[in-house]
């Protein structure tokens, strides 16, 4: 039996559910190697600014016990190498490109998303309000509800009527709801959750930070929980909202959680860095996962947790975890 995976993103229909997360495969032109950019549900691209950046200094990559920490410091080439080299390569390979976009000002992103606007094959834009890496606290748009729907405000009014606009939102606040609920009022068209935690590490021999940033954003296997429980609260309180779902994904039965949990699609990150065709083997088994369960759609089984009686009728599958 074939699963119906498909999903859509706006007025885009993509063939499957699994994309990249934003920082994880770059602008898709190292993934190439690996895999066929087109296979997959979309790339979401490494965070663009207006400006290139260098990023932070190195050390600036850290393992932990299950996880990662990084303080990248939105290292790109900056939004005019990404029109004229980037996206024409992924539209090139015939790849869904959905573009994350990172500022330090209201304006700056406003100014993004009017480039973007100009440029033909965007799938949707996804606005990066919640990267840890930056100087100060205070401009971690997403941990505060107003500065969040002003960024989103200044991205929806002036990025074309046909492509979505997704919040990337941050566990590290009070109430995700709340902030959740602030965005779509602004205009968000959907929802990426969740963004890596702040997190640190010292080296118990040099008695030092290890990141030369001193803190980082923590991803991987670690965060997963966090995501579910994310995901979850903002599906019970924003039913109709479209969420794509990241955090920790390893396999199709963690994808198969956060689409549970409420996701609509999802991101694969970290594990990317270890595994580069993961996100083809992630999509073989959550497609797996599903005929297993004789579920015939994946829109059929979104949010499903939600439901008291979600597994009544169905085949239940063994649970390999
Ligand atoms: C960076 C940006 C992020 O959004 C994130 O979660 C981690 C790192 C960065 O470029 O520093």
């Amino acid at each position: 039996m074939a699963v119906d995976l498909r999903t859509r993103l706006g007025d885009t229909e993509l063939p499957n559910p699994v994309l990249t997360a934003s920082g994880c495969a770059g602008s898709g032109r190292e993934l190439a190697q690996f895999l066929d950019v087109s296979r997959i549900g979309a790339v979401v691209t490494k965070s663009v600014q207006l400006v290139p950046r260098a990023g932070r200094p190195t050390p600036r990559m850290a393992e932990t016990a299950s996880g990662m920490l990084n303080s990248i410091g939105l290292q790109g080439p900056g939004i005019d190498a990404f029109l004229q080299r980037d996206l024409p390569w992924l539209l090139s390979r015939g790849a869904r490109a959905v573009v994350s976009i990172a500022g330090s000002t209201v304006g700056e992103y406003a100014e993004l998303a009017t480039r973007l606007s100009a440029a033909a094959g965007v799938t949707a834009v996804e606005v990066n309000i919640s990267c840890p890496n930056v100087a100060e606290r205070g401009q971690v748009f997403a941990c505060d509800p107003s500065a969040a729907a002003a960024v989103i405000d200044a991205v929806r009014a002036r990025t074309r009527y046909d492509v979505p606009v997704f919040a990337k939102l941050s566990p590290d606040v009070t109430d995700i709801v709340t902030v959740a609920r602030s965005c779509v009022a602004a205009g968000a068209d959907g929802l990426s959750m969740i963004n890596t935690l702040l997190g640190m590490a010292i080296d118990p021999v040099t008695m030092r930070p290890v990141l030369a940033g001193q803190t980082g954003g923590l991803s991987g296997p670690a965060i997963r929980p966090v995501a579910v429980r994310c995901i979850w609260q903002v599906r019970a309180a924003l039913p109709d909202v479209p969420i794509i779902g990241m955090g920790g994904i390893r396999t199709g039965q963690d994808a198969l959680e956060l689409i549970l949990a409420g996701a609509w699609m999802v991101a694969v990150g970290t594990t990317i860095f270890h595994d580069p065709s993961a996100c083809v083997r992630i999509l073989r088994e959550l497609d797996d996962e599903l005929a297993q369960r004789g579920i015939e759609r994946l829109a059929d089984v979104v949010g499903l947790a939600h439901e008291p009686q979600a597994m009544a009728g169905r085949r239940p599958a063994r649970n390999t975890r």
